[in-house]
């Protein structure tokens, strides 16, 4: 459907990629992946043209669309695109939104048009705010009146510029399940997104973009469960952090609770997951205050790994000295449940520090 030959684009003297050749197929889910200013929006802006690239071909059904005679107006009605900021014309309703380009560009009759756009209102579930206005709307029903507005033009493929990064957390799942019924019923699309877990479940290919071009390419298994390439590799691992630090007699175990719950819910853990790492922590927590000294400190790291769903606590404290679990005076209830979280529970001491390693058991039970 699309070819993609050796494409290269660069703004003045700063070259954003260059050798970015790969195949769309019809029905395909090309998910691309990547650190900040790797020139994801900019290969996807070159798709359809918005940018210019400098050499190289695009061609689309046989057509190089990259040479002058072949037609941007035919180029963007086949391709949709999806902002991150919506870009809907905030002086018009929904509908208004939605009928506006097959009205006056593709000529169909006002009736019909409206009658379709209900169509794709329904489909992303926001038929009931066909008359509001786009301010009136939350950002997640925003965006999905802006992929209507984008299904009204029939496209054959759509682009999604980070569809969920201008969104507020609570919002990202409505948008994400309403991109996926799409890819569902077959529309090809290529999607830049940071949510990793939905690049993982949604993608036919992954383009993992970095030094310069498309630095590797594969399934999502592949890219996902055995990257190849050395940036690839440390860019998927990428380990979520949270970090708590406190003078041991002055611990605000809510403060942690809290930044622990942000934490769970921003990278997708679940209740169960949350709920047996606060009770591992805080279990601890009440040993080691009860025995510390007034400028004892502790440092508490939790440490996700999205890719393999490892979760460690590291627990880095003056006192009391030792592997606190195994002192005889921790109690036994405590210690039974948290080795029933744990896999693996090793102790190091370092400096001066207690460094307490504890590897966290899956929710569900499995190792
Ligand atoms: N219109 C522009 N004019 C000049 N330089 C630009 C322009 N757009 C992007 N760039 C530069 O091109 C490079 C790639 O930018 P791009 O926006 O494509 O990155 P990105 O991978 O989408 O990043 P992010 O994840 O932050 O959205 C960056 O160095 C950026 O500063
Ligand atoms: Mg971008």
């Amino acid at each position: 459907m699309i070819s993609i030959k050796n494409l290269k684009k660069s703004y003045g003297d700063n070259l954003v990629f260059e050798n970015v050749s790969a195949e769309i197929n019809r029905g395909d889910v090309i998910v691309i992946i990547g650190p900040s200013g790797c020139g994801k929006s900019t290969l996807i802006r070159c798709l359809n043209l918005l940018e210019q690239p400098d050499s190289g071909e695009i061609i689309i059904d046989g057509v190089d669309i990259t040479k002058k005679d072949a037609g941007i107006d035919r180029v963007r009605q086949k391709m949709g695109m999806v902002y991150q900021s919506f870009n809907l014309f905030s002086h018009k309703t929904i509908l208004e939104n939605v009928i506006l380009a097959p009205v006056n560009i593709f000529k169909i009759p006002k009736k019909q048009a409206i009658a379709e756009a209900f169509k794709y209102l329904k489909m992303v579930g926001i038929a009931n705010r066909a008359d509001y206005m786009p301010d009136q709307l939350s950002g997640g029903q925003k965006q999905r009146a802006a992929i209507a507005r984008c299904l009204a033009m029939r496209p054959e493929i759509i682009l999604f510029d980070e569809p969920t990064s201008a969104l507020d957390p609570t919002m990202v799942d409505e948008v994400l399940s309403v991109i996926r019924k799409l890819t569902k019923s077959g529309m090809t699309c290529v999607i830049v997104t940071h949510e990793m877990n939905f690049a993982k479940n949604i993608a036919s290919m992954i383009f993992y973009m970095d030094e310069k071009g498309i630095y590797e390419k594969g399934t999502p298994e592949a890219i996902f469960n055995n990257p190849q390439r050395e940036k690839t590799r440390a860019f998927i691992n990428k380990l979520k952090v949270l970090e708590y630090a406190s003078q041991i007699i002055d611990i605000d175990i809510y403060e942690f609770v809290r930044m622990l719950t942000d934490y769970c819910q921003k990278y997708d853990l679940t209740k169960q997951e949350k709920d047996n790492i606060n009770l591992v922590i805080e279990e601890l927590i009440v040993y080691i205050t009860a025995g510390a000294r007034q400028t004892d400190r502790i440092a508490i790291t939790v440490r996700y790994n999205e890719n393999t769903g490892e979760k460690e606590i590291y627990l880095r404290y003056t006192a009391p000295d030792g592997n606190i679990i195994e002192n005889e005076s921790f109690d036994e209830i405590s210690r039974r449940l948290i080795k029933g979280f744990t896999n693996e529970i090793s102790y190091t001491r370092d400096d001066n520090v207690n460094v307490l390693k504890l590897v966290m058991k899956s929710a569900d039970g499995k190792s």
